[in-house]
């Protein structure tokens, strides 16, 4: 999605699981419950000193890691940055992230390596298969390769399986200076924004393609307590009755050769 449109609520869209205090998580807004969960996570064959960990999950819009300097957690100390896909709000600020975390290390996915980031990317990225799980201490992080969902053909998602939180990157948009996290529906208002948006300049933004409807079956099936969105409030509850609900969302809006022409 376009980067501009997300400057006003910036806090409530990013999330990170990197190792901090927990209390430092209050600052990230939607991030709150994610972070916690990989609070004090440590770092599987880290050069890092003990009091540093990741992944960040978001390496978006430049301008927020003075903020995050400020607000949350020294940026120095972070190991992994990792994101969804090649797309400026997701990864436009990789570079900067890379400048001010000497050890950290892009994540994404083998198609995304490979087809971009090693291109742009100041380091090279640890190119993550489907599926591939990796430790930062105490957690436990599922790097799911999602082709074309939410968009782009590298697109990935990353499932922390000790708390359950999936980081959904674009999934559940919804517009608006909303709370940082819900325990109400979200399903309805990504509807109602993707309905309108269909009538628009930003008609399509996600594709409905053979493989949309399995992947967030997949997702599901997964049992997320947390959802941790980049556009909108990040989501407590039952993330499967969520995921199962939003393919229902997407198809009835973008299904059957529904979507804006
Ligand atoms: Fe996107
Ligand atoms: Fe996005």
């Amino acid at each position: 999605m376009p980067a501009e449109m997300f400057f006003a609520p910036f806090a409530l869209m990013i999330f990170f699981a990197f190792g901090s205090s927990a209390s430092s998580s209050a600052a990230v807004g939607a991030a709150t419950t994610a972070t916690g969960a990989a609070a004090s996570a440590g770092l599987a064959a880290s050069t890092a000193p003990p009091s540093a960990a990741g992944p960040a999950f978001f390496a978006g819009c430049p301008g927020p890691v003075s903020r995050l300097d400020e607000q949350v957690i020294d940026p120095a100390s972070l190991r992994w940055i990792s994101f969804s896909h090649f797309e400026a709000d997701e990864c436009g600020a990789l570079n900067e992230w890379l400048n001010v975390a000497p050890q950290g290390t892009p994540v994404c996915s083998f198609v995304g390596a490979n087809v971009s980031v090693n291109d742009f990317a100041s380091r090279p990225a640890r190119a993550m298969s489907n599926d591939e799980v990796f430790a930062t201490g105490k957690y436990r992080f599922r790097f799911l390769a999602t082709p074309h969902v939410p968009h782009c053909w590298e697109a990935s998602l990353l499932f922390e399986e000790t708390a359950a939180t999936l980081f959904s990157s674009d999934l559940f948009f919804h517009w608006g200076n909303a709370e940082p996290k819900t325990t109400s529906d979200v399903v309805d208002r990504f509807k109602q924004g993707l309905v309108a948006d269909q009538q628009g300049p930003f008609a399509n933004a996600y594709p409905y393609t053979p493989l949309t409807e399995g992947t967030l079956k997949r997702l599901a099936a997964l049992k997320p307590r947390t959802i941790a969105l980049m556009h909108g409030s990040s989501f407590e509850g039952d993330g499967e009755k969520a995921l199962n609900d939003l393919a229902l969302a997407m198809r009835d809006v973008l299904g059957n050769g529904a979507a804006s022409k």
